[in-house]
């Protein structure tokens, strides 16, 4: 037995899809349950922030989630297959009329992504103030709560529709296939088969 976090929402459906044409058969969850149990498998329906904590507590052996969420939590995780699905990108967001100086000594940035942030204005040897925020984002710039933000960009809409501009990319992502280590040697044939069947689905999607 497999068990298996998948983050609610597309990902987890695009995920029981890839399962559905491995098995050729409906991956379905019952209405408000998060827990599905099918041959072989127990998928859970977790939050995506959620998906490395079940997975590096090994209550999930394997998981599905974004590479941000991998980058941005620094767990110690074997990271098996990029899926394909859920692209998006982490990039600086600043004011559609405003230009992004580098050479400033320090800036304030919202974002709900702190390790990212605090890494990516690191190397670039701007001390950077961040301030953590767990959603809206986009309003920080505008209301002077901070300078810039570092979020999620999927078509840039979102930051267009509130005045903002997509600045500079800091990381790409995409869900990948991640395994608990102790699970990854102890089940690592069932695993390795389940990779392998993902691999195909997602190399003939391409
Ligand atoms: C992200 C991000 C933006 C939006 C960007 O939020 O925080 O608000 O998507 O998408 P766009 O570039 O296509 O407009 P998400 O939907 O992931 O929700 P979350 O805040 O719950 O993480």
């Amino acid at each position: 037995m497999l068990t298996v976090a998948l983050p609610k929402g597309r990902i987890a459906e695009e995920t029981l899809e890839m399962f559905e044409t491995i098995f050729d058969k409906k991956f379905e969850f019952d209405d408000r349950k998060l827990i599905l149990e099918m041959d072989s498998f127990k998928f859970l329906l977790v939050r995506n922030q959620d998906v490395p904590t079940y997975v590096e507590h090994q209550a999930a052996d394997i998981g599905v989630v974004g590479l941000d969420v991998i980058e941005e939590k620094e767990l110690d995780l074997i990271k098996l297959l990029d899926l394909g699905i859920g692209k998006c990108k982490v990039a600086i967001g600043l004011k559609a009329e405003e230009q992004m100086d580098y050479d400033r000594a320090s800036i304030k940035v919202a974002t709900k992504m702190t390790n990212i942030a605090k890494n990516y204005f690191a190397k670039k040897a701007i001390g950077a103030e961040v301030v953590k925020l767990y959603g809206s984002i986009e309003l920080a710039p505008i209301v002077g709560l901070s300078d810039v933000i570092v979020d999620i960009v999927e078509t840039g809409n979102t930051m267009r529709q509130n005045g903002l501009k997509v600045g500079e990319t800091i990381m790409e992502s995409s869900a990948h296939l991640i395994a608990n280590k102790q699970s990854f040697y102890a089940k690592k044939m069932e695993i390795l088969k389940l990779y392998e069947q993902l691999k195909s689905v997602v190399e003939n999607r391409k």
